[in-house]
């Protein structure tokens, strides 16, 4: 489930290694919260991968930004959901101390929101700058 999926690959080689790292780190997190480890160790985890989460938003709406993609605002409000559900999400966690099925639903939300979001809207900006034959950064 946590395994990068290569057909999730969009062809912008930069955006490809990102995603790629979010998903090791949504493994990482994931393997932490089965294997019972500490609160403090599932925190930082977490903190880390959000803040990576927040970089790799930044990176691509930037790209979007540059190559004046149409659909920026579409696609900036979905990070901005995304930043918005692990915000409401960690303070419901810290309330409920180290709770495994709160953790396991928020490490569930985390695969899924990627692979949606990955497999539909991220793919389409590969898919625009091929329809323009742009070159995509490396
Ligand atoms: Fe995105
Ligand atoms: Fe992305």
């Amino acid at each position: 489930m946590f395994a990068w999926d290569p057909a999730l690959a969009i062809d912008i080689p930069e955006i490809d290694a990102q995603h790629r790292a979010l998903f090791d780190q949504a493994a990482r997190f994931d393997a932490a919260v089965r294997s019972g480890q500490s609160a403090r160790e599932v925190a930082e985890l977490f903190a880390f991968l959000s803040r990576y989460a927040q970089e790799h938003f930044a990176a691509e709406e930037r790209l979007m930004l540059e190559a004046g993609y149409p659909r920026l605002p579409s696609h900036a409000l979905e990070h901005a959901e995304f930043r918005r559900r692990l915000t409401t999400l960690v303070p419901h966690w810290e309330s409920e101390g180290d709770s495994s099925s709160l953790l396991m639903a928020v490490s569930g939300f985390l695969v899924r929101w990627l692979r949606e979001h990955i497999g539909t809207s991220d793919r389409a900006i590969g898919a625009y700058l091929r329809a323009r034959g742009t070159p995509p950064p490396t």
